[in-house]
């Protein structure tokens, strides 16, 4: 078993841990039971990993003499609103919650960022654990604290940074995710490796196919490893001042591109076609060499995710999706690009004319 230390400069809490290893479950009650301030748990699950998972997370706590109960939501993206919040809300008084209670995520970033949410407000601030169940919560969205909601007119945009009490990484969790849940985390570690970390980078190449294979012990290493770098980032910037911020590499032009395609592509896929075009963008204005270009782009087909815009996708429907409808000649964006595979930055001002140009270059 991995532990991970998490050192946060905040009032309330300034550290927590991250435990990673196969059947952490088993030993989460241990770890539960010594919150002497917590009188009982509430897990908040979604409707399929309440199927998959849910009897035996509960019966695993309660055998440790916990007083646990589970709540859910139908699983997916659009539970994720004020609505289904309130129903959780209205859920958690009906069971009697109060501030000796702990909230417990348990599933994919729906549930994490959701039950953070409710944690964070519901009788201002109750403490709450993560057990990520998807690949994508594992390595991204259970660290760093954010949590969030969707209204209507865009993603996120309610929500409070957050930190959980600790995280528990099981990975046997990732045994029942689809092959297209499975890779929709992949294009994450992608991006640690090559913004951050070239080991990692070249134990992705090395190591595909056993990747692919989901082969345990490498992935206990490669999760541990990408939550280290996102711990890292995190704890000199928990806010998203300024450094946090290239782990948006990829996402400007992926985000664009996961809207624009009526989100039929994954984050994932599109983050990988995001990176493939932010770097292509870094070599285009002369910071990046073709070769670390060739490299980033071979690694992301290697691992069978799309490296291509699709066709159908508009040049001035991205872009307009990217300015946020700044419709100015002459507009510029801030961007992360590469100066080197593992030397990440911003650049302030990339023009739009640019963009425009890496896209119509990458699309098929
Ligand atoms: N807070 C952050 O920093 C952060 C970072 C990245 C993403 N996010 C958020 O995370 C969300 C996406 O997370 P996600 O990709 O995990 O989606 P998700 O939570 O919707 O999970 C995807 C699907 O997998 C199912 N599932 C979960 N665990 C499973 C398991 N072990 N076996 C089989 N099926 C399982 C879920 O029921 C769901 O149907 C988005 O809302 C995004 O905004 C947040
Ligand atoms: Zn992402």
């Amino acid at each position: 078993m991995n532990q991970i230390k998490v050192n946060l400069d905040t009032t309330t809490h300034t550290h927590y841990k991250i435990h990673i290893g196969r059947d952490i479950v088993d030993r989460i009650g241990v770890i539960l039971n010594k919150g002497d301030w917590i009188n009982r748990h509430i897990i908040i699950t979604d409707s399929q990993v309440k199927t998959l998972h849910g009897k035996r997370v509960l019966d695993t706590l309660r055998k440790m003499d916990l007083k646990v109960d589970l709540i859910d939501f139908p699983a997916g993206e659009p539970s994720k609103n004020i609505q289904t919040s309130l129903q959780l809300v209205d859920s958690l008084i009906a069971l009697g919650a109060d501030r000796h209670s702990a909230l417990i995520a348990l599933g994919g970033g729906v549930v994490g960022d959701m039950t953070g949410f409710i944690a964070s407000i519901f009788m201002r601030g109750l403490p709450f654990f993560q057990i990520p169940t998807t690949l994508m919560a594992q390595v991204d969205s259970s660290i760093g604290g954010k949590t969030g909601i969707d209204l209507p007119v865009g993603k996120n945009l309610l929500g409070t940074f957050y930190q959980p009490q600790a995280v528990f990484i099981d990975l046997t969790f990732l045994q029942t995710l689809t092959d297209l849940e499975f890779n929709n985390g992949l294009p994450e570690i992608l991006k640690y490796g090559i913004i951050e970390d070239s080991e990692l980078l070249r134990t992705l190449e090395d190591k595909t196919e056993a990747i692919r294979a989901r082969d345990f012990s490498l992935m206990e290493r490669i999760i541990s490893k990408s939550c280290r770098i996102k711990k890292r980032i995190v704890e000199m910037d928990e806010k998203e001042s300024g450094l946090r911020r290239i782990l948006n590499f990829g996402h400007t032009i992926g985000h664009a591109v996961e809207a624009e395609s009526g989100y039929s592509l994954s984050h994932g896929q599109a983050v990988a076609i995001g990176m493939v075009c932010a770097a292509f963008l870094s070599e285009k204005l002369n910071y990046l060499s073709s070769k670390d270009r060739e490299r980033i782009e071979s690694l992301v087909k290697a691992f069978g995710l799309p490296y291509r815009i699709p066709k159908g996708l508009g040049t001035k429907a991205l872009l307009a999706r990217m300015t946020k409808d700044k419709k100015k000649e002459g507009t510029v964006l801030p961007f992360v690009l590469l100066k080197k595979i593992g030397l990440p930055f911003i650049n302030g001002g990339v023009p739009e004319k640019k963009i425009q140009e890496t896209i119509e270059a990458l699309k098929a």
